[in-house]
This record gives structure tokens, sequence and C-alpha cells, in this order.
């Protein structure tokens, strides 16, 4: 970073010495808030830079009797830098209308953008080649002021102002320096922030990619799935048609003929319900959510069905487990799904061990696994490797979905989902979940 220009003031011997002492008392005073405007940046979640690099110029300017301060930013080399962050004290001038310093003097905006700082302590001290800015100033007021790039990632991503009105002021290097550190962590702050954006735009466009191959892999499958049903029907139709034209239908055979179209009609219906229920635009309604509870409920909600089937449904939930980030009824759907098949699992294997645990537990910092483990037969192998695909079922009732709705809604999550065969009997399928996000920043804050 190159030197500040300050141009030097005559100043009566007198008055030096008082002069001296009071900025070194200013001077320790800000090392101490610089020191705590560093730890609330690092504190700052991504959300809330903006609000504490505003709540943070406030700081700066009362504590250095200033009126007025902004941060300008820039997304790229010859983009317009923008303001983006303003402290006004009250009965101070505010900025001009849509005040955007390469408007209003773009050479000197440049010039800063460049990485030079500018400060004066009275309008006459502005260098005459920054005319632009010496205009701004001589129509707009302020007695004194320091501009200051403002530093990310070795580049310079904006600059901020401090302006006086009231009066001139003095600023020492050493002021200086302080401030440049203030505006550097504003930076990193605003860098974190921006990657914090941009990471949450790739996942959502990856999302939506993900979402696109699941449909083409579905389209390609679902023709063949709902032919096998309507062809059965016309069959069955065409039969009924024939017995008609004979003119002496066998009522039972007729009979049997309508329930079977019945049945295979809503089977169709059935495929495509479940198919809109997976792309239908359902408005995601994120919110912090007690997985715990969300799990009880839905074995509630199956006790009859566990009942009928004389399954036990055992909920272990780790008493450390956070609140998730989730749309309920999405993950009430993946629990259910997931109950569905261990209670299909033991059904199938007739076991006399009948029973389901579902542990809800910490996994890695961050996330929560909620896992569904039943005394069934395990994966058959035929189909281990294709369980999440669409329509790969080994029941003669299945469709052959439930595991792909899981996993599609489990990594709409952010999470991920898997099996894993029981040591004695079995099958385990666990996904994961993120933690409502002010848990997780505030444990990477304890743990670092
Ligand atoms: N707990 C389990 N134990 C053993 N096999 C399982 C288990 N869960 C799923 N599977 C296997 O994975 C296949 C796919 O499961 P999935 O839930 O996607 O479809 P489905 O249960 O067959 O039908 P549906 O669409 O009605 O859920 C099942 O048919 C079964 O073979
Ligand atoms: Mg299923």
């Amino acid at each position: 970073m190159r030197r500040p220009t300050t141009i030097g003031t005559i100043e009566p011997k007198r008055t030096r010495a008082a002069r001296v002492g009071r900025e070194r008392r200013e001077l320790d005073r800000f090392e101490s808030l610089v020191v705590e405007l560093s730890a609330a940046m690092a504190r700052a979640p991504a959300d809330a830079v903006d609000r504490e690099i505003e709540s943070w110029l406030g700081n700066i300017c009362q504590a250095l009797g200033l009126d007025r301060s902004a941060v300008y930013e820039r997304d790229a080399p010859g983009e317009p830098v923008r303001t983006t962050h303003t402290w006004l004290r009250a009965n101070s001038p505010p900025f001009p209308r849509h005040y955007d310093p390469g408007k209003f003097f773009p050479k000197t905006a440049d010039w800063i953008m460049a990485g030079n700082h500018l400060m004066f302590s009275r309008p006459s001290d502005i260098p005459v080649e920054l005319a632009d800015v010496r205009r701004f100033v001589e129509r707009y007021g302020p007695k004194a002021s320091a501009a200051i790039p403002m530093w990310a990632g070795g580049k310079v991503i904006g600059a901020a102002t401090f302006g006086k009105f009231r009066s001139p002021r003095e600023w020492s290097p050493e002021l200086l320096d302080h401030l440049a550190l203030a505006v550097r962590l504003f930076g990193s702050a605003i860098e974190r922030k921006q990657s914090v954006t941009a990471m949450r735009a790739a996942r959502a466009e990856l999302r939506t990619a993900s979402r696109r191959n699941l449909m083409s892999e579905l389209v390609a499958s679902l023709s063949h799935e709902i032919n096998q049903p309507l062809g059965a029907i016309l069959s069955n139709l065409g039969g009924l048609a024939r017995l008609l034209t004979k003119g002496n239908p066998q009522p039972a055979m007729a009979l049997e003929a309508v329930n079977n179209a019945i049945e295979d009609t809503n089977r169709a219906a059935e495929i495509v319900r479940r198919i809109r229920f997976m792309f239908k635009k359902h408005v995601e309604h994120k919110t912090a959510i007690d997985i715990g509870a969300l799990v009880n409920e839905v074995v509630k909600l199956t006790a009859g069905e566990a009942a009928v089937r004389k399954i036990s449904v055992q909920i272990e939930v780790s008493p450390s487990v956070d609140r998730v980030i989730g749309d309920s009824i999405e993950l009430q759907q993946c629990v259910l799904n997931l109950l569905m098949n261990a209670f299909d699992a033991i059904a199938e294997a007739k076991s006399d061990r009948r029973g389901v645990t579902i542990k809800v537990a910490p996994e890695k910092t961050g996330w929560v696994g909620v896992s569904v483990s039943d005394s069934g037969a395990g994966v058959d192998p035929a189909v281990a490797n294709r369980l999440f695909e669409p329509f790969v079922t080994t029941k003669s009732e299945g469709m052959g979905l439930g595991l792909l709705v899981t996993r599609s809604i489990v990594e709409s999550h952010g999470g991920a989902i898997w099996s894993t065969p029981n040591p004695d009997r079995g099958a385990t399928f666990t996904f994961t979940l993120p933690v409502a996000e002010g848990k997780r920043a505030s444990a990477s804050r304890s743990a670092g």
C-alpha cells in the first residue's frame, strides 16, 4: 500500500504539545476499538456482515469525532463503484442523492481504487490534480476527510471514507494506519460474505441441475412404468368388450376384468401422483426443526400400521442434538419412507424379532444424523447398487420411488443418505441434515 499523500499544515508551537497529547489519547482509544472491531467482524455470520459494518462505521466516527462515513464496493475492475454502507451523525449534511463516487469524481475514485489514500485536513490541501474531488468538496462541504482503499485477497475491492464537517482535523500517520486496518477488516468480512453468497448460489444451481438429471432419468423409465398398467387396463377392457359383444357376459369374469382395470388405473394414478409430489413447485419452507419431535410425530402417525404388523418402534434421541434447518413436510416424508421400508423388510423376512430403532444423533460438526434400523433380512444383493434409482423394487406392490424421493429431499437440504448392513441382521438407512445456522456458527466459534 502506498504511503498517504498528506499535506503539511502550519501550526503555532504553543498548541502543538496539547494537540500531540490529545492525539495520543485518541489513538490509544481508537486502537482498542479496532481490536474490538476485529473480534466483532470475525464473529459476524455472513448474513450479519452488512449490519455490523454500518454499526462500526458509526463507532469509528463517534470515537474520532467525525460526522459521516461510507463504504464503497466494486465487483470487478472496470465495474462501477457503488456506495454500500453509510453512517451519518444526526444533523450532519446527508450524502448527495444517488451518491456514487464513480459518478461524482471519477478520476479520484479511480485513483483511490488503484490503491492510493487521499486525506485532507482542510479542502485547500487537496492536490490540484484531483480537481474533480476538490469541486465535490467545495460543493458538498466536508472540511476534512480520509478516503482509504479497501483491500481483500490482495486486491482493492472498494474504499471507505471518513469525513468531518464541523471543523478541519489532522490525520496522523498512526491514526491512518489504524483506519486502514479497520477498512481491511471490513474488506475481509465483505469478501467472506461474498464467498458465502456465491457458494449458496452455486449450491442452488447444483440442486437445480441434479433435479434436472433426476427428471431425465425419471422420464426415461416413467413411460415404461406407466405403459405397463395402461397396457393391462387396455387388455382387461378389450376382454370385457368381447364378453359384452357376445351378448352373454359372464358376470364373474366381467367383474374381475373391471376390478383389474380399476387396480391398474389406481397404480398409474399413484405413480403420477408421486412423481408430481417430487416435481411440483413445492414452496420450500425451511425453519429450525426439532428433528427428535418430528420423528416422534411420524412414529405416532404410523402406530396403527405398526400394531397390525406387530412391530415395535423404538426412538433414541441423543440429548446433544441441535435443531436442524429443513422443511418439516418434506422431512416427515423422508422418515415415513424409511420407516415403511423397515416395516416391509420385517414383514417380508417373517422374522420373529420385529423391532425398528430410529436414532437421532449428532454426526460430524454441524450435522445431525437420522438412522432407521430394522431386523429384516437386509438389502437384496440384486438391487443393492441401484436402491436409489427410480422404479427399482423387490416388492410386488412396491413402486421403487420411496428411496429416490427421500434422497432427492435429503440432498435438497444439503445432506446425504446411505445404507449399511447391520452386524446381526437387517439394514440401517441413515441420512444427515444441517443444524440450524446460528448454532453452527457458534459451534465453530467456540471451537476456534
Ligand atoms: N430396510 C430395507 N431392508 C431391505 N431392503 C430394503 C430396505 N429399504 C429398501 N429396500 C430395498 O430397496 C428397494 C427400493 O426401496 P424404495 O423405498 O425406493 O421402493 P419400494 O419400497 O420398493 O417402493 P415404494 O415406492 O412404495 O417405496 C426396495 O424394494 C427393497 O428391495
Ligand atoms: Mg419404499
